[in-house]
């Protein structure tokens, strides 16, 4: 049958990462797809960075919005990143095109999810973003597709790796901030703009989409109460341990009788807690529906193969025949929400 013809923008972690399985996993690819799924155009910034793969196959452009509305592109991979510019631009053309749109860019779908996804419904394309959120845990796809069947009465979890590590490395090995802030860049963690990570805005941005998904609401990240670990000392660390805690930045979402709540602060956790326990790059979320109880999803939650592991499962997705949106509903269909409002975590 027809391949699946994947132009991607961006080339950096995320879209390297993606080339990386396309190329190594083709076989692998195919089955699971039912087609091959292949690139056939690359964007990125600068043409002649090593990116440690070959893209000698692809055709080039240095036009994300060009890459994303050309002929022999069927899904437009985004991974460049940022809340607006080339990255909404290629993705509005895209979806106005035709095309299908797998993307990791959180910040973008907090922004402009709600129109994005409008915009894809009467395009009739599919908008899909399972490493926005989380990276490699499927969580996603744990809410709209096996959990279904639930009225979700509430989700957090720690969604940040970035702030993850710095705690924890912080307070095992006793790094300086700096210095943890230095280990998680080399891993990969960190955003082009690192106070997106440290000032709990990215994991803002996660919450806001994950709470939309879960109780069927328009993203507000707006109504996000937000507080980064930037005021969070080695002392704070400490105290904590003392008295048996570990400090989180720990999200949480619920709808109660005033509204949505959403709130993302450092929090404490009994260090006994699979919270507690969460170490490293590490994300985790919880989530409560009425009929499953308590599910715990953990994993990684940023870094090059764990993030092109999630964007490749929204491709298979897409390579299948999937048209359900990543909202789990019509995007016409997800409620407004009216006033901001915070959880008590
Ligand atoms: P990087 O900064 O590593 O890579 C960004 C890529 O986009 C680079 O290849 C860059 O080009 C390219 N780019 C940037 N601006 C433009 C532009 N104007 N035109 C064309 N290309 C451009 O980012 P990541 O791979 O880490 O992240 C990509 C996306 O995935 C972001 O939305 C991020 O939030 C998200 N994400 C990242 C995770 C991670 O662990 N890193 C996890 C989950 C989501 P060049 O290389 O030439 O400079
Ligand atoms: N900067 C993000 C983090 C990447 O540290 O979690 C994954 O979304």
């Amino acid at each position: 049958s027809d391949p699946l013809r994947l132009g991607i923008a961006g080339l950096g972690t995320v879209g390297a990462g993606v080339v990386k399985i396309v190329r190594q996993k083709a076989e692998l690819l195919a089955h699971r797809a039912g087609r091959p799924v292949v690139v056939t155009a690359v964007s990125a910034r600068n043409r002649d960075k090593d990116r440690g793969v070959s893209l000698s196959d692809y055709a080039w452009e240095d036009d994300p919005v060009a890459l994303a509305t050309r002929d022999d592109v069927d899904v437009f991979v985004e991974l460049m990143g940022g809340s607006d510019g080339p990255a909404k631009a290629a993705t509005e053309a895209a979806i106005a095109a035709g095309k299908d749109v797998v993307t990791a860019n959180k910040a973008m779908l907090a922004h402009h999810g709600q129109a994005l996804a409008l915009a894809a419904e009467e395009a009739g394309s599919v908008l899909r973003f399972e490493a926005a959120v989380a990276g490699g845990i499927p969580v996603i796809k744990a809410l709209t597709e096996g959990l279904a069947g639930n009225q979700i009465e509430r989700v957090l979890g720690v969604m940040n790796g970035t702030c993850n590590y710095i705690l924890t490395r912080m307070e095992g090995a006793g790094l300086t901030y700096e210095e943890a802030f230095a280990e998680a860049d080399a891993l990969g963690y960190l955003e082009a703009d690192p106070e997106l990570d440290v000032g709990g805005i990215d994991a803002g941005h996660k919450l806001s989409l994950l709470a939309s998904i879960a109780f069927g609401t328009q993203v507000n990240f707006a109504g996000v109460a937000l507080e980064g670990i930037g005021q969070v000392s080695i002392d704070d660390i400490r105290q904590a341990g003392d008295m048996g805690y570990k400090i989180k930045l720990l999200g949480v979402s619920q709808m109660t009788g005033r509204g949505l709540e959403q709130r993302m602060a450092p929090c404490l956790v009994p260090e006994t807690s699979p919270l507690g326990q969460l170490v490293g790059g590490t994300n985790m979320v919880v989530i409560e529906g009425d009929q499953v109880g308590q599910i715990v999803m953990r994993g990684a939650g940023a870094g090059e193969g764990p993030t092109a592991s999630a964007v490749m499962g929204d491709v298979i997705d897409i390579a299948r025949g999937t048209r359900v949106s990543t909202f789990g509903q019509a995007a016409s269909s997800l409620a407004p929400v009216a006033a901001a409002a915070t959880a008590t975590p």
